[in-house]
C-alpha cells in the first residue's frame, strides 16, 4: 500500500518513499510518503488559502461537520482500530478504547463549536472608561501547525485538529513517523463529513523537515505539539511569535498513604496506569510512593497482578502488552532497568526483554532517585515502588522531578488528600485515582519540562484562538 500525502483536498504524490514497518514482527506494512520543504510548503499555500473560508464558517457549519466526523467514525471504528494495532503494536482492546475516546472528544470539538463566547468588560471600572460598552470575541488564529506522537495516533490527533476546526481554523497535521496510517486515513473522512479542501493537510516526513519548515514559516500562527521535551523546548525556541502549546513528557507518580485500602480495585488501577500500551503513556504510572507500614503487602498484590498479564501478539483480544514502538526502546528500558540494579535495586517482577520487541511487564524497587529509570521518563511498561514515612516526604519526592503533568494520591485522610492537592507541582492531581486518568473534555497539560498550555477542547480552543475587544462609546 503506497500512502501519498493529503493537501488542498486530494492526493499528492512526493518525491520521496520510505517503508513503514511493524513494530510487532518487523514486516512491512505501507510504503509512506515523506515530504520536503516544498510539499509541507504546498501544504500552508493550501491551508492559508482555505483560512478566510474556515473563519467566516458560522459555528453551526462547523460544528455539523465535526458531528459528521463523529458519525463516519462510529461506522468505521473496527477498521480503524486495525490501523492501530498494524502501525503502532496497540493491543486491539486497547485500540478500540482509544477508538471510542476519539469519537468523544470529536464530539466535545462539536459541542464547543457553538460555544466560543468572550465576555463583556464593564470599562467605567477605571476613571476615563465611562461611557462605553465593550466586549470581547474570540477569533481563529489561521494556519495552525500540529505535531503528533505516535502513541494515541488517533484521539491525540483529534485533540489538535478537533479543537482548530471547531474555533474555524485551518490545519497542516504533521503524524508521528510511525503512526502516518491512521492520520491519513483523516483526511478522506473529514472531506467526506464536508470540510472545505485545504482547511485540513496532511503531511507526512521526517521531524526535522517538515516540523522545522512549520515552525519556520510565518504564515503558520500556531504550533500544537505533543512529544519528548527536547524538541518541544527547541521548537519553542524557534517559534518566534508564534502561539506554541507543549504537551511534553513525565515520570507520573502516585502516592499510597497509610490509610488507603489496598482493594482489588486500587491494584487493577496500577497494573492499567503503569502497563496499559506498554507504559507508552505520557501520564503512565513510572513511580509509586507508598506508605511504609503497606509496602510489602502493595507490593506482593502488585506483582502477582502484573505477572498475570499477557503479551505478545496485538491483534490478540487477550493481548495486555504488546511491542515497544521499536526495538531500539525495549533495549533502551533494559539498559535501565539494568543499570538501577547494578545499584542495588531489586526486580520485584519483569525485568527482561521478550520476543518480538516484547518488554516484560516490569516493578522496581530501592531505585536510586538519580537513575534514569526513577528520575527520566521511561515511556516503557517499568515502574519504581519506594517506601516512604509521611505524606510530606511522598510529596516532596514527587516533586522532585523535572516534569509535573499528573500525579494521583489514594488516601482515606482529607487532610493528607487536600495537602496534596495544594502541594504537588503538577499541571491535574487525581485524588482515590491514578495520576493516568483523562476524560477528554478536562484541561490537561502540565508544569515544568512538561510543557505549556492546556488541552481539553475548551481549553484548546482558547490557545487556538485570539481575544479582541471591541469597544462602543454610546
Ligand atoms: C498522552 O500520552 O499525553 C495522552 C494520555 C491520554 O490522553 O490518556
Amino acid at each position: 500500500m503506497r500512502r501519498e500525502l493529503w493537501i488542498g483536498g486530494k492526493w499528492l504524490q512526493a518525491s520521496e518513499y520510505t517503508a513503514l514497518t511493524s513494530p510487532y514482527g518487523g514486516g512491512v506494512i505501507a510504503e509512506v510518503a515523506q515530504a520536503g520543504e516544498a510539499e509541507t510548503g504546498l501544504a500552508i499555500d493550501a491551508a492559508e488559502l482555505a483560512a478566510p473560508i474556515m473563519a467566516r464558517m458560522p459555528a453551526h457549519e462547523r460544528s455539523a461537520i465535526l458531528e459528521r466526523v463523529v458519525r463516519l467514525m462510529e461506522s468505521r471504528k473496527e477498521e480503524l482500530a486495525g490501523l492501530l494495532v498494524r502501525e503502532a503494536a496497540k493491543p486491539i482492546r486497547t485500540a478500540r478504547g482509544e477508538l471510542a475516546r476519539t469519537i468523544q472528544t470529536y464530539r466535545f470539538a462539536a459541542m464547543e463549536a457553538t460555544r466560543i463566547h468572550g465576555e463583556t468588560i464593564p470599562m467605567d471600572a477605571a476613571p476615563g472608561g465611562e461611557g462605553r460598552v465593550a466586549y470581547t470575541v474570540r477569533k481563529p488564529l489561521g494556519v495552525v501547525g500540529a505535531i503528533t506522537p505516535f502513541n494515541f495516533p488517533f484521539n491525540l490527533v483529534a485533540h489538535k485538529v478537533g479543537p482548530a476546526i471547531a474555533a474555524g481554523n485551518t490545519v497542516v497535521l504533521k503524524p508521528a513517523g510511525q503512526t502516518p496510517l491512521s492520520a491519513l486515513a483523516l483526511g478522506e473522512l473529514f472531506a467526506e463529513a464536508g470540510l472545505p479542501d485545504g482547511a485540513l493537510n496532511i503531511v507526512t516526513g521526517r521531524g526535522s523537515v517538515v516540523g522545522e519548515a512549520l515552525v519556520r514559516d510565518e504564515r503558520v500562527k500556531a504550533i500544537t505539539f505533543t512529544g519528548s521535551p527536547e524538541v518541544g523546548i527547541a521548537l519553542r525556541a524557534k517559534a518566534g511569535l508564534k502561539r506554541v502549546t507543549l504537551e511534553l513528557g513525565s515520570n507520573s507518580a502516585l502516592i499510597v498513604d497509610e490509610s488507603a485500602e489496598l482493594t482489588d480495585e486500587l491494584i487493577d488501577r496500577c497494573v492499567l496506569g503503569a502497563f496499559s500500551f506498554g507504559g507508552q503513556v505520557c501520564i503512565s504510572i513510572q513511580r509509586i510512593y507508598v506508605h511504609r507500614l503497606r509496602t510489602d503487602e502493595f507490593l506482593g498484590k502488585f506483582a502477582e497482578a502484573a505477572l498475570r498479564l499477557k503479551t505478545g501478539d496485538p491483534a490478540l483480544d487477550d493481548t495486555d502488552v504488546s511491542a515497544l514502538i521499536h526495538p531500539r526502546e525495549a533495549q533502551r528500558i533494559d539498559a535501565w532497568v539494568r543499570a538501577a540494579e547494578k545499584r542495588g535495586a531489586r526486580i520485584v517482577a519483569g525485568g527482561r526483554l521478550l520476543p518480538d520487541g516484547v518488554y516484560a511487564p516490569t516493578i522496581v524497587t530501592g531505585v536510586p532517585e538519580d537513575e534514569p529509570l526513577s528520575c527520566r521518563e521511561a515511556f516503557g511498561p517499568v515502574v519504581c515502588v519506594e517506601s516512604v514515612d509521611s505524606i510530606d516526604e511522598a510529596i516532596a519526592r514527587v516533586n522532585r522531578s523535572r516534569y509535573g503533568l499528573q500525579a494521583g494520591i489514594y488516601t482515606k485522610d482529607i487532610h493528607a488528600a487536600m495537602r496534596a492537592a495544594d502541594r504537588l507541582e503538577v499541571g491535574g492531581v487525581m485524588i482515590n485515582d491514578f495520576p493516568t486518568f483523562r476524560v477528554d473534555h478536562m484541561p490537561y497539560g502540565g508544569v515544568k519540562e512538561s510543557g505549556i498550555g492546556r488541552e481539553g477542547i475548551k481549553y484548546a480552543i482558547e490557545e487556538l484562538t485570539e481575544l479582541k475587544l471591541v469597544s462602543i462609546r454610546i
